[in-house]
């Protein structure tokens, strides 16, 4: 496998986002979504390649002192390679320095992702009853400090 290379979002990556997003998120953003994002200077969409192919993405926003991850998918066939956790360590990397904490929500039933918050530092602070919905399901809630 080439070397994985991950940088900042353009608004030419946008369609291969949507597209992962769209392979593997039960209620997935929209292209106009992911380019809104891009747009907002206070959100951060990182992408993750492995040559010329867009393998990856992260992308999440702060407020003040927190921010909230949105969404990190990584295509099937480039999974369990650690380009999911390097994707969320650059973000961690690329938030400005007041930025202390950082939030999600995630399904109950998604292990892999739950596993991959854990490996990065998060930890399960709440849970939130039918927050999604087809299908219907609870959101774990977890948090990781910044500052640790
Ligand atoms: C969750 C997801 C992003 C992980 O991507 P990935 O690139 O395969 O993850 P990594 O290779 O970086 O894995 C890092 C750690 O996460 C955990 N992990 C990842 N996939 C796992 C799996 N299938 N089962 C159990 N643990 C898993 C492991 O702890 C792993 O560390 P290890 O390899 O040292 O054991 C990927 O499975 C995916 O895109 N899923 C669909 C989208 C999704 O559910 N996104 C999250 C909701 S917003």
């Amino acid at each position: 496998m080439s070397e994985i290379i991950v940088k900042k979002a353009e608004y030419s990556d946008v369609p291969q986002i949507a597209e992962i997003e769209r392979d593997c998120i039960p209620q997935p953003w929209s292209e106009a979504a992911f380019a809104a994002a891009l747009e907002d200077k206070k959100a951060v969409t990182l992408a993750a390649f492995c040559g010329s192919v867009l393998c990856g993405f992260v992308t999440g926003v702060y407020l003040l002192d927190t921010a909230d991850i949105y969404s990190v998918a990584v295509s099937d066939e480039y999974r369990k390679k650690g380009i999911a956790k390097r994707l969320l360590e650059e973000f961690f990397s690329s938030l400005p320095n007041g930025v202390n904490s950082v939030g999600l929500e995630v399904r109950e039933s998604n292990m892999p992702a739950i596993k991959l918050y854990e490996k990065t530092g998060f930890e399960r602070v709440g849970l939130r009853k039918n927050f999604y919905q087809s299908p219907s399901e609870n959101a774990v809630l977890m948090t990781k400090n910044l500052k640790d």
